[in-house]
């Protein structure tokens, strides 16, 4: 039996069909409200608001459940590539032998971007920071590839352009970082994994052969795996809004980068860093910076705390909590920082304020410390973290794409000025 959900507007009772999904999770559909009662519902930053329904990922905050297409993220971080898991979330299923191959080959033969592109690289200040060029770069890819702007695309131009995708941003990623550091821009090596020609193209130079540290590899590859997609998240719905206009993919990709920057969603790991860094320089006691996060008179907020779903905790950082001690100690590293986010931790998941609301370590809070210990810096850890998520926007676009959603469009309540005339400029 169908469910209902009854409103009562003006004295009239109106019936709206509830949704239930493959976890039962429950909606109501109000795609005929307007219509209906020339009501619409309000929901600043969309907390109670769905916006599609999706087969990609599943999460349940409070239980601290992530999968991707019904595969548990702790399974698929200790046992998956991030290429099997990228083209799980892409085309719905793990691949078989001949799928991997041939996309793993296929992706292989598309990593080196157009030469003029280094010129755009050479235009760019020393120290920009690398998600304005990143951001900027893959928007570009869409002038270089302009079968990719064809609204009506067929499937095999959308494939060509997925690859394309997936092939180009770690370069790009890696030029971003080679142009910041003066040194010179590494080409790809087909004879290496994804994961592997990524770290070739940060930290490989011309004079000698770069050896893969295994180590970092596989840190690396938990990492872009635990970065993966997460449903509708603020830069995911970006790309999903901006490719529901019919953008091409570059392009809405591209919004997603600029989305993920912002420190409240993936520009949290940088900032995680240097407040940690900063507690570290001051040296006052973790309570002082605990009762500043509390202060709602103070802007200050524990970053790399909190989480829009998860309520209970974060599975992705507890995992990458666990990967922190094993890479730092495989890696023979001490980084004081680390202990200062644990202890910091400890005292929070100690405080009303925090565990009241729900705010424990998220996905940023520990990530930060790993890319350090790898010999990142600072201000590429966003960009590892759009490396991690693109294939995670691109299943969302393809999927918003194949059924033909609706172009993004909310509505409104006006609260401005009403009707007024125009006033000549000597009557102001
Ligand atoms: C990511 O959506 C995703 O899935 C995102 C992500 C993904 O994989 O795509 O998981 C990646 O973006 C993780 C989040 C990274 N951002 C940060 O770590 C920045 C710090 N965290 C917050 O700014 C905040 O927790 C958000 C943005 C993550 C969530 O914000 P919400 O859901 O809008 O919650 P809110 O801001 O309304 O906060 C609710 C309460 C408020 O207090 P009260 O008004 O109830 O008194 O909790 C407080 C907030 O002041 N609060 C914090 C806090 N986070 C929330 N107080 C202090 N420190 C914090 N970090």
């Amino acid at each position: 039996m169908s469910e209902t959900a009854r409103m009562i507007l003006d004295g009239q009772e109106y019936e709206f069909p509830v949704i239930t999904g493959s976890e039962n999770e429950k909606a109501i559909d109000i795609s005929k409200l307007r219509g209906s009662t020339g009501y619409i519902t309000m929901d600043p930053g969309f907390k109670n608001t769905g916006s599609t329904q999706s087969g990609i990922t599943y999460l349940d905050g409070e239980h601290g459940v992530l999968r991707y297409r019904g595969y548990a993220i702790e399974e698929l971080a200790e046992k998956a590539s991030f290429i099997e898991v990228a083209y799980l979330l892409i085309y719905g299923d793990l691949p078989n032998k001949e799928q991997l191959a041939y996309f793993n080959d296929s992706i292989t033969h598309h990593t080196i971007v157009h030469e003029n592109m280094k010129r755009f690289f050479d235009a760019f200040p020393l120290g920009a920071h690398p998600m304005g060029m990143l951001s900027s770069m893959v928007a570009s890819l869409s002038t270089f590839y302009p079968e990719s702007q064809n609204p009506n695309r067929d499937i095999t131009d959308i494939d060509l352009t997925i690859h394309r995708l997936i092939a180009k941003l770690p370069t790009l990623a890696a030029q971003a970082y080679k142009h910041n550091v003066g040194l010179p821009t590494m080409y790809p090596k087909n004879n290496l994994s994804y994961v592997g020609n990524f770290m070739h193209m940060m930290w490989g130079v011309p004079a000698e052969d770069y050896e893969v540290d295994p180590i970092v590899e596989s840190a690396l590859n938990k990492l872009f795996i635990l970065h993966a997609d997460h449903e509708q998240n603020c830069s995911t719905s970006t790309v999903r809004v901006v490719g529901s206009s019919q953008a091409n993919l570059y392009s809405s990709v591209s919004a997603g980068v600029s989305a993920l920057w912002g420190p409240l969603h993936g520009g949290a790991n940088q900032a995680v860093i240097e407040m940690l860094e900063a507690i570290r320089a001051e040296g006052s006691p973790l309570q002082s910076w605990i009762d500043r996060a509390k202060d709602k008179t103070d802007s200050f907020r524990l970053m790399g705390f909190g989480h829009r779903v998860y309520k209970n905790f974060d599975p992705r950082a507890r995992i990458i909590k666990r990967a922190a001690d094993e890479v730092l100690g495989q890696l023979g590293v001490n980084d004081p920082v680390l202990d200062i986010a644990k202890q910091l931790e400890e005292v929070a998941l100690n405080d009303d304020y925090f565990v009241q609301r729900g705010l424990y370590p998220n996905v940023d809070f520990y990530s930060g410390i790993i890319y350090r210990a790898l010999g990142i810096p600072t201000d590429m850890f966003t960009v590892m973290f759009a490396l991690g998520r693109l294939p995670g926007w691109i299943g969302q676009w393809k999927e918003m794409t194949e059924n033909r959603e609706p172009i993004g469009r909310p509505r409104q309540v006006y609260v401005g000025a009403s009707e007024r005339a125009f006033t000549s400029l000597d009557a102001r």
